[in-house]
């Protein structure tokens, strides 16, 4: 089968290939799935788990991709919970074969329902920005309604979630990004914009909760700004400054069902939409998944048409 392999940790971007491979085979509990869309998070192939399995082993020539969206196509020994033709979305384990292939070996239990009416390319885009706004602002930030929170990059992929997810659920939500994206975060439901080129976190006020998928300076000041009890999520890395009196959390998003389908239900009704920058066939995916070559937002390579 076709599939894009990363074959130097060195070498970005430029070490990605189409390439053929071994069809996948399942393991206990696993399915295999027909990939008929993958998204993809930049600088994947700059992670450890990229080059190193569960128990530290090199490995070589990883399919790279995580999230995902297709159909059951055989199931492994003792599966259960899932059916052979079966629409399912989710995020594979980092360490394993991904899903920028024609299919993919995953745990079942990674796994929710696609609606029949909610395509393919969307059910992609969604595991790994819906779930990381999902556990950032309820799971690790313990959102309340009526609080502040400062949503940093609102309009990418995950910022984008980030807004709306907090708008439907009662906060008042300050966006950031660069000029070009005011009007795309306040459509999102920000409350406010903040160019973060030309204006200044600090002169914000105070924030309960700080979501940072930026990190470095914009980390630092932001840490300053927040209330005592209100914290820090960030999904770029170990917090490097912490707030004053407050909790800091850096996490991994973890691929849960029962919030997938919470984000599936939002995006049938249009509570969630995704930005999707880029979509491409799978041919065209190496010029797609460069970094030069890519517009803000989500990239979804389209398997199958
Ligand atoms: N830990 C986890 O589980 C997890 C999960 C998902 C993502 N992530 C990480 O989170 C980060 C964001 O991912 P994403 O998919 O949302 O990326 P994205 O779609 O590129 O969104 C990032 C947004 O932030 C903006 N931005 C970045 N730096 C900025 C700056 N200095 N000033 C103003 N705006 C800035 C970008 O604007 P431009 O496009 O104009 O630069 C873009 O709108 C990535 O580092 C990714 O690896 C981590």
């Amino acid at each position: 089968m076709k599939a894009i392999v990363a074959t130097d940790p060195s070498a970005d971007a430029a070490g990605i290939t189409l390439t053929d491979v071994p069809e996948p085979t399942p393991a206990i509990n696993d399915v295999i799935v027909e990939v008929h869309a993958s998204g993809f998070v930049p600088a994947e192939w700059e992670w450890p788990s990229t080059w190193a399995d569960r128990s530290g082993h090199e490995r070589i020539r990883p399919v790279i991709g995580h999230e995902f969206a297709g159909v059951v196509t055989a199931l492994g020994y003792g599966t259960t919970g899932l059916s052979v033709g079966q629409r399912v979305f989710g995020i594979t384990d980092w360490h394993r074969d991904g899903t920028l292939a024609e299919a993919v070996a995953v745990e079942s239990r990674n796994l929710a329902p696609l609606p029949g009416d909610v395509p393919f390319t969307i059910g992609a885009s969604l595991p790994i920005s819906g779930l990381t706004a999902w556990q950032g602002l309820f799971d690790h930030g313990r959102l309340q309604s009526g609080q502040t929170v400062l949503a940093h990059g609102a309009a990418g992929a995950v910022g984008s979630v980030v807004t709306q997810l907090a708008h439907e659920f009662g906060a008042y939500i300050i966006g950031t990004g660069r000029a070009k994206d005011r009007q795309a975060v306040l459509d999102y439901g920000a409350n406010e914009f903040l160019d973060l080129d030309n204006e200044s976190v600090a002169d914000i006020g105070g924030v309960d909760l700080v979501f940072d998928v930026i990190g470095g300076a914009i980390q630092k000041e932001s840490a300053g700004i927040i209330r005592p009890g209100g914290a820090l999520v960030s999904v770029v890395g170990p917090v490097q400054t912490r707030p004053l009196d407050g909790r800091a959390v850096d996490f991994v998003v973890e691929s849960i069902p029962e919030q997938l389908v919470q984000v599936a239900q939002r995006a049938r009704d249009g509570r969630i939409r995704p930005h999707i920058g880029t979509i491409a066939a799978l041919d065209e995916a190496i010029a797609a998944l460069n970094p030069t070559t890519r517009r803000t937002g989500k990239t979804v390579i389209q398997v199958r048409t």
